[in-house]
């Protein structure tokens, strides 16, 4: 079972009540206990009861048959094995992934191949029929501006968008204090080059996203891997006993589901992250492009809302919710603005003009919070779906985490079989998947591969077969 403990009580009866259909006592197809039931039955009042119904609904649990009230939607769920986690502190090293990195990112767009392996969304749930109207409409009506320049920070429309939803989330961010940038990938570039100088260590989530990696490696800086749990995230122990012991000068985070691994820290643990960094004077670069694709129905917090010293530099982009293509992405850098500001102009000067103006369109015109609750509950059933495949499939060992937003899956092998070598059996059956190699600089991470559940379709469900079967080919030879 998820852990509870600090969940409101709607979260906590969701939890339990999924618990319950997934050990097979509601089977597919019942009738579960109507709101009114359930509030009387478990003393809790109707709206909490509501709450939790909408939660499950919109994880794809339970769903609601006018004028019949709630039913099971999925068959009992496998309980799912969560990988191991060996909190082993690190020690400083360099990066050097680059070549294998660029290798397998090439392999992941070739379209003759079954597509596991980049993080990218599945095509058919951004607004592309939205986006296309707005850049016809500023064709049309000529009121693309392609002789102006526009501030280094990029256009202000779309950062009184950005700032207003950081209201949202408890950040009191004004327009005046982002920068727009070409996507989540430069804005914890821009904000390292702030920060950090060349031989300088930056402490990590281990695993991390390599997008990361490689960002560190281009500019010669050091890493302190600081273990991560699969479900929780960084460890805050880990971080305090690196921080009072090593050089840091940036520690970069995904506090909101995680790449690889989809792990979330708690709001309560941000805020200590946020405190045990203050005590040092370290700034956070905090990554929370995925912050938006929750399955609950609260937003986690970012730990850039507890920041009170300007220390937390916010990084996201809306790659995954409404173009991948765009390259938008923005970072509310704090008391690093003017840094991040004369790097962004030295880099490229400003951001793209139309892909700013078309999104700020996008996000002006409404429609924006309906588009995500509807990606949400796509993606909350696709993971879940993927995962089930995932355990009927791969050999008995097999450990997967199940995240609470996002769309990508951690999956621990079993026999500690070696990620790159399924890397290349899997390519000759025309499948990609991403390594455990590349997650980590120390290559902590073999026997994991990372699967993307955004692409997760009935011909998904039969590629994930045959990789299951190419798994189990390479397990009976390594016997
Ligand atoms: C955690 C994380 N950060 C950053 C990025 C890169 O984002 P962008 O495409 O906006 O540069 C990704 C993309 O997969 C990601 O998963």
């Amino acid at each position: 079972m998820r852990e509870t403990k600090k969940a409101p009580l709607y979260e906590r009866f969701a939890q339990e009540l999924e618990d319950q259909i997934r050990s097979g006592t509601f089977p597919i197809g019942t009738r579960i206990p109507s709101i009114r039931e359930s509030s009387v039955q478990r003393e809790v009042s109707f709206s909490t009861v509501l709450q939790a119904y909408r939660l499950l609904e919109n994880r794809g649990v339970i769903e609601a048959r006018p004028q019949s009230g709630y039913y099971v939607k999925l068959q009992p769920k496998k309980m799912v094995p969560e990988p191991e986690f060996e909190p082993v502190q690190g020690n400083p090293t360099n990066v050097s992934i680059d070549e294998v990195s660029l290798r397998l990112i090439h392999d992941t767009l070739n379209l003759d191949y079954a597509q596991f392996g980049a993080a990218l969304p599945d095509p058919t749930l951004l607004p592309t029929s939205k986006l296309n109207r707005i850049l016809a409409e500023l064709a049309r009506d000529g009121k693309f501006p392609h002789h102006l320049g526009e501030a280094v920070e990029g256009r202000e429309d779309l950062r009184i968008q950005v700032a207003q939803r950081a209201f949202g989330f408890g950040c009191d961010i004004s327009p005046d204090e982002i920068v727009i940038t070409a996507g989540c990938t430069e804005a914890i570039c821009l904000c390292l080059q702030a920060v950090c100088k060349p031989g300088d260590l930056v402490a990590i989530e281990s695993p991390t996203y390599f997008g990361i990696l490689l960002a560190l490696e281009a500019q010669h800086l050091r890493a302190l891997e600081i273990p991560s749990h699969p479900r929780k995230g960084m460890s805050l122990e880990a971080l305090r006993f690196a921080v009072e012991n090593h050089p840091i000068k940036a520690v970069v985070a995904m506090t909101n589901f995680s790449n690889p691994t989809g792990s979330l820290i708690e709001d309560e643990d941000k805020r200590e992250l946020v405190e045990i960094l203050r005590a040092q004077g370290i700034p956070l670069i905090e990554d929370d492009i995925n912050g938006e694709l929750y399955f609950s129905d609260r937003r986690p917090r970012v730990a850039k809302s507890y920041d009170t010293e300007g220390l937390v530099m916010l990084c996201s982009s809306f790659s995954k919710d409404i173009s991948s293509g765009f390259r938008i992405g923005w970072v509310a850098p704090g008391k690093y603005y003017r840094a991040v500001q004369c790097s962004k102009y030295a880099l490229n000067i400003r951001t793209s003009v139309l892909p700013q103006l078309t999104i700020a369109r996008f996000l002006e015109s409404g429609g924006y919070d309906a588009h995500l609750r509807k990606i949400r509950r796509a993606y909350a059933q696709k993971s879940m779906l993927m995962s089930q495949a995932i355990l009927t499939h791969f050999p008995e060992g097999t450990r997967i985490t199940e995240p609470g937003g996002g769309f990508v899956l951690w999956v621990q092998l079993p026999g500690k079989l070696d990620s790159m070598e399924l890397y290349h059996e899997a390519l000759k059956a025309f499948i990609a998947i991403a390594p455990g190699y590349i997650f980590s600089p120390t290559h902590k991470f073999d026997d994991f591969i990372r699967l993307n559940a955004a692409c997760w379709s009935e011909k998904a469900e039969v590629d994930i077969a045959r990789l299951g079967k190419v798994v189990k080919n390479l397990l009976s030879q390594n016997r």
